[in-house]
């Protein structure tokens, strides 16, 4: 099963639509020209607002974020029918988009204002908070409109892809900008304003995404090529979501991936088997997998090499649920502080009962020292220690292109300690979770399970 290959799908925007803006450098410290608005963080005093770049009126983001937040379902992603999309059912799926992005968008704006003055001012975390702002002033044109001709359909879903593009650094940006404000917010602030903030961002790019990948397998804008995923081509697909996905190739092509960054780092290519139940199909996003196989495997290899095992393989096994599903196969339940706290934007699977797929990865990488564990589910805890990967002044391309392996498909084994937190989130997204099991002086198991997102018709 030892194939050579990257992950299968690198999920990048259109060409056509993706002209990314350059903007002006955000202003340091202290220079906001905006109005004040209220503080909802520790102090009763005004603030002033991070500096920012676009031109959003503090009322409309007030008035958007104080909306409630739609909580997506799965069943709202394929509502508008199999592909390909009718030109009918193509505006009801922009239209429905519009309808979700502002107000998310808002929520993440007031997010990022609440956080520490000193923290959003400083330039990694500002750029984010200003690419927040951006994007949201490319969508209030659109607010009070209803999307009902093809020229419109297509400079909306050039906004999309637009937005989409924007926010593909924001992981790497967001850690090197905690790294730099370690001094002004705690671990534990920085890792819950993280999960809430990556899981929102989850749904967000996902909303995007589909409409985009709907976009492109449409009767009016049939065109394989442009198209995020191959779903025009591939009578499985509807939008970014897979209807018959295979774990096994899944991982299989994750596992060739990361073999080939430890051939580059280490001149090691520890190897892998696949048991289990390897034919087993389900309903996922295929993405989001090769994210978090991605994490584990590069986690697994990475321990398998330094504790020089790699005669052994790493055992991945693939066990579905039975149809009749009762509780999932596996029990073993993380420690109640190592489960993920905010699962309130968790998608809602099309059927509660549907069987999910467990995939145990096994290594002989000797496992977790105790006092190494509890930290593990913390952004940016990482053992991973190398001057040449991760310069420590942080400031230069090199330090944010080795950092961005957090972003997905990266080329750094390990360094960010985002990969076991965020592949979490991932996780949850669906009603899934990863579990772990350290053997120490041994090796390690991973239990990720992911509910199956149901029968689509
Ligand atoms: N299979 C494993 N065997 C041994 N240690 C592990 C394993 N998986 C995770 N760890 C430990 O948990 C830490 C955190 O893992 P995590 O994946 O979150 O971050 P990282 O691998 O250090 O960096 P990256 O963001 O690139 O993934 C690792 O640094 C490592 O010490
Ligand atoms: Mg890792």
């Amino acid at each position: 099963m030892n194939a050579k290959r990257r992950p299968l799908r690198c999920f990048t925007t259109p060409n056509a639509l993706t002209n990314k803006r350059v903007f002006p450098p955000p202003t340091r410290f202290l220079s906001s020209s905006q109005s004040h608005a209220p503080d909802h963080h520790k102090s009763a005093h005004k603030r002033p607002h991070p500096p920012g770049t676009a031109v959003v009126t503090d009322d409309e983001i007030a008035k958007l974020a104080s909306k409630p937040q739609h909580s997506l379902s799965l069943a709202d992603l394929v509502k508008h029918g199999r592909p390909p999309l009718s030109t009918e059912a193509l505006y009801s799926s922009a239209n429905f988009t519009l309808s979700l992005l502002p107000i998310r968008l808002a929520k993440r704006i007031q997010a990022l204002r609440n956080l520490p003055f000193i923290v959003v001012s400083n330039p990694n975390i500002n750029k984010i908070y200003n690419n927040y702002l951006h994007s949201l002033s490319t969508l209030l044109p659109w607010q009070h409109r209803t999307i009902s001709n093809l020229d419109a359909e297509i400079r909306f879903t050039s906004v999309l892809a637009e937005l989409v593009a924007t926010h593909d650094q924001t992981i790497p940006i967001l850690a090197k900008g905690f790294l730099e404000c370690r001094r002004y917010i705690s671990p534990p602030e920085v890792t819950k304003f993280l999960d809430t903030h990556l899981r929102t961002r989850i749904g967000t790019r996902l909303i995007a995404e589909q409409h985009i990948a709907l976009h492109y397998s449409s009767a009016p804008h049939f065109d394989p090529s442009a198209s995020p995923t191959p779903c025009p081509e591939h009578p499985t697909y509807i939008g970014v979501i897979d209807t018959a996905l295979s774990p096994a190739a899944i991982v299989d092509s994750c596992a060739g991936f990361v073999a080939d960054i430890c051939e580059l780092k280490y001149g090691v290519r520890p190897h892998w088997t696949i048991d289990g139940e390897p034919e087993t199909t389900f309903a996922f996003v295929p993405m989001h997998l090769e994210y978090i196989a991605t994490e584990l495997l590069k986690n697994a290899f990475r321990a398998t090499i330094e504790n020089r095992q790699t005669r052994e393989p790493i055992v991945i096994t693939i066990a579905p649920e039975p149809p009749d599903a009762g509780p999932p196969r596996v029990t073993l339940d993380p420690p109640a502080e190592d489960k993920g706290a905010f699962k309130s934007d968790a998608i809602k699977p099309l059927d509660d009962n549907a069987p999910g797929v467990t995939i145990r990865i096994r290594d002989r990488g000797g496992g977790i020292a105790p006092e190494v564990l509890p930290n593990i589910w913390s952004y940016s805890f990482t053992t991973f220690n190398e001057e040449d990967d991760f310069p420590s002044d942080g400031s230069s391309q090199d330090a944010l292109g080795i950092i961005s392996s957090a972003s997905g498909g990266g080329s750094s084994i390990a360094g960010l300690g985002y990969g076991l937190p965020l592949s979490r989130a991932y996780a949850e997204y669906f009603g899934g979770g990863i579990a772990l099991q350290s053997l120490y002086g041994w090796g390690t198991d991973v239990y990720l399970r992911l509910k199956g997102v149901g029968k689509i018709q």
